[in-house]
């Protein structure tokens, strides 16, 4: 076959060690570990707690656990793409630091940002740079410390988020595995729903901002919930009806973390029984742009060559999405 496939030929990740659990969670706001659990699916997730370290300590050890396991020469990245919701600053590119701390000295860089779905979309932009033939390595990394942007005083939210990264690296194929199609949507309707008001160029920060709370994440839970569950199930759905997949040829679901409850409702409409649908959710609770990469690299073992995967994202903006992927490889390269 002479058209090129864009695939994932390696995996990595990290979660930092500290571990928040419901329980620690209780002391600290009135919910209870019961509410968690039947709302969400979470049971504990991990805060990074070093001093001074932002979200490019996580990409950064995701990315070295990817060229560790692959044997892979940095020198030969062409690109690094960082899918996050919380860069280590506004200004200068944390890619850009990642890159060359990970000794990717020949690559270009830069972030990718469209809330959970960051990760996904970050999917179709690596693959489209490998499909055209342009680079032959692009290493995505999806990273976040959400632990950063959230008020642990609000229950809506704190019980939710975590710390995580995961990182993957595209390289051409050319037996037609890897990204076979998408479908990424977005609808400005959900700037309202899920939103950090002040630090931008609307409200940039002052002491009134700080005062008030205003750099930390709001959301309405329940409408996005409503969004999350018709968006990423009717995604799922379609990308399977259009590349004629059953139920049986689907093998496994990567769906983003944000609820067990949307994840199961997707898995739902696209008729898949429950043990082909990835889940870690109870022990890293929603790392964001760190989701649908901690799954892969958590579940690497199971995955064999020419399984079909569909991935499916939901997050602020609206931004949603799936994408349909053969897998390329078995554990050992
Ligand atoms: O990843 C980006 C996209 N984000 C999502 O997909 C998240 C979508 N939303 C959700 O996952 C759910 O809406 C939440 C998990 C955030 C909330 O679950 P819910 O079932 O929608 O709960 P709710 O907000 O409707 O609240 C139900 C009740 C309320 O009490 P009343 O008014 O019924 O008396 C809340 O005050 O639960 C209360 N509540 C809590 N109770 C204990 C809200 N948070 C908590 C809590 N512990 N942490």
């Amino acid at each position: 076959m002479n058209t090129i496939t864009a695939a994932i030929t390696a995996v990595g990740a990290y979660v930092p060690e500290f571990v928040l659990s419901n329980q620690v969670l209780e002391t600290m706001i009135d919910t209870n570990d019961e509410w968690i659990t039947t709302r969400t699916g979470i049971k504990e997730r991990r805060i990074l707690k070093e001093k001074g370290a932002g979200t490019s300590f996580l990409a950064i050890k995701a990315a070295q656990n990817l060229i560790e396991k692959s044997g892979i020469d940095p020198k030969e990245i062409d690109l690094v793409l960082l899918a996050t919701a919380t860069p280590d600053m506004p200004v200068a590119s944390t890619g850009v630091f990642v890159a060359t701390q990970i000794g990717a000295v020949n690559a270009f860089a830069y972030d990718l940002q469209a809330a959970c779905s960051s990760f996904l979309y970050g999917m179709s932009t690596a693959a489209a740079y490998i499909q055209s033939g342009r680079y032959k390595k692009v290493l995505l990394i999806g990273a976040d410390k959400m632990s950063s942007i959230i008020d642990y005083t609000d229950r809506a939210t704190c019980i939710i988020f975590g710390d995580g990264a995961g990182a993957v690296l595209f390289e051409p194929n050319h037996e037609g595995l890897g990204v076979q199609d998408e479908i990424l949507r977005s609808d400005g309707i959900g700037r309202e729903y899920l939103k950090i008001d002040a630090g931008g160029s609307i409200l940039p920060a002052s002491k009134e901002t700080v005062e008030n709370g205003l750099h930390t994440v709001f959301q309405d839970g329940k409408t996005v919930f409503k969004y999350a569950v018709s968006g990423m199930a009717d995604v799922s759905e379609k990308i399977m009806q259009r590349n004629n997949l059953t139920h049986d040829d689907v093998n496994w679901l990567i769906a983003h973390q944000a609820n067990k409850r949307i994840i199961d409702a997707t898995a739902d409409r696209m008729g898949l029984d429950e043990n082909k649908v990835l889940v870690n959710i109870h022990r890293y609770g929603n790392t964001t742009s760190g989701t649908l990469p901690l799954l892969l690299s958590d579940y690497e073992d199971k995955l064999k060559k020419g399984d079909n995967l569909i991935f499916a994202s939901f997050g602020g903006g609206f931004t949603w999405g799936s994408i349909y992927l053969k897998w390329a490889y078995d554990k050992q390269r």
